[in-house]
């Protein structure tokens, strides 16, 4: 079964991921970095234009320590939430400074930088590294959470551990970083919070919410 979901997710990832700009460059870590934390609170298609124009302003992280925090606002002027501006330019500089310009590659250690919680962490452990981590945001929880037909509120604790373990045990040896994005992509295009277009999902079969025509009840939320 886990072995099933991650091949499936991978060759539907093959045709079907999304063409996004972040995703050309060889997956460099500065590139990860900067789309992983844009996309944090803003969605994909208003971030695209913005990781464009700041790429071309700060190519590498050493030119994005270098420049001043009033310029780095400005190119982040209109997404929203400049703590993350703040944050992303401290990071830079932190890693030019204290890591000579080198990312650390592990969960522990980038999850040290400001800015970057858990899912952001290995978000860029996976894609720029490959690490065999599980990164769990909301669209991937309700993946889960309908593939493995779990009826409990996503809310507690215990559900989120179970996801958890669940989520680990699906990744693959390898392709990773894919494999993450596949997911996203899965819950951005496919696994829909309403109506999931089940007839397309490429984990239909593998899917216990689909096979008990449940997919529109799950998630669960919690009672008030
Ligand atoms: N949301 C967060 N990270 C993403 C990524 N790498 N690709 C698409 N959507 C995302
Ligand atoms: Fe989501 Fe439907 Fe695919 Fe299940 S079959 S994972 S509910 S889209």
């Amino acid at each position: 079964m886990f072995t099933q979901i991650s091949r499936q997710l991978l060759d539907w990832y093959q045709i079907h991921a999304r063409n996004l700009p972040w995703r050309k460059e060889e997956s460099a870590p500065y590139a990860v970095l900067v789309s992983e934390i844009m996309l944090q609170q803003t969605r994909v298609e208003t971030v695209i234009p913005y990781y464009q124009r700041w790429m071309e302003r700060f190519p590498t992280l050493e030119s994005l320590a270098q420049a001043s925090l009033e310029e780095v606002l400005r190119y982040w002027e209109g997404l929203g939430y400049y703590s993350r501006a703040k944050n992303l330019h401290r990071t830079a500089q932190i890693l030019v400074q204290t890591y000579r310009g080198e990312f650390p590659q592990h969960v522990e250690h980038l999850r040290k930088l400001p800015g970057i919680g858990d899912y952001t962490a290995a978000a860029i452990a996976s894609i720029a590294f490959g690490q065999k981590v599980a990164a769990i945001d909301g669209n991937v929880r309700r993946v889960l959470s309908r593939l493995f037909l779990i009826s409990e509120p996503l809310s507690l604790p215990e559900t989120q551990k179970k996801l958890k373990s669940l989520a680990v045990q699906c990744l693959p040896a390898e392709q990773v970083g894919d494999y993450n994005q596949a997911l996203m992509d899965l819950g951005a295009l496919i696994c829909l919070p309403r109506s999931p277009k089940c007839l397309q999902c490429p984990l239909s079969v593998l899917c216990r919410a689909y096979q008990n025509n449940q997919q529109n009840d799950i998630p669960v939320k919690a009672k008030k």
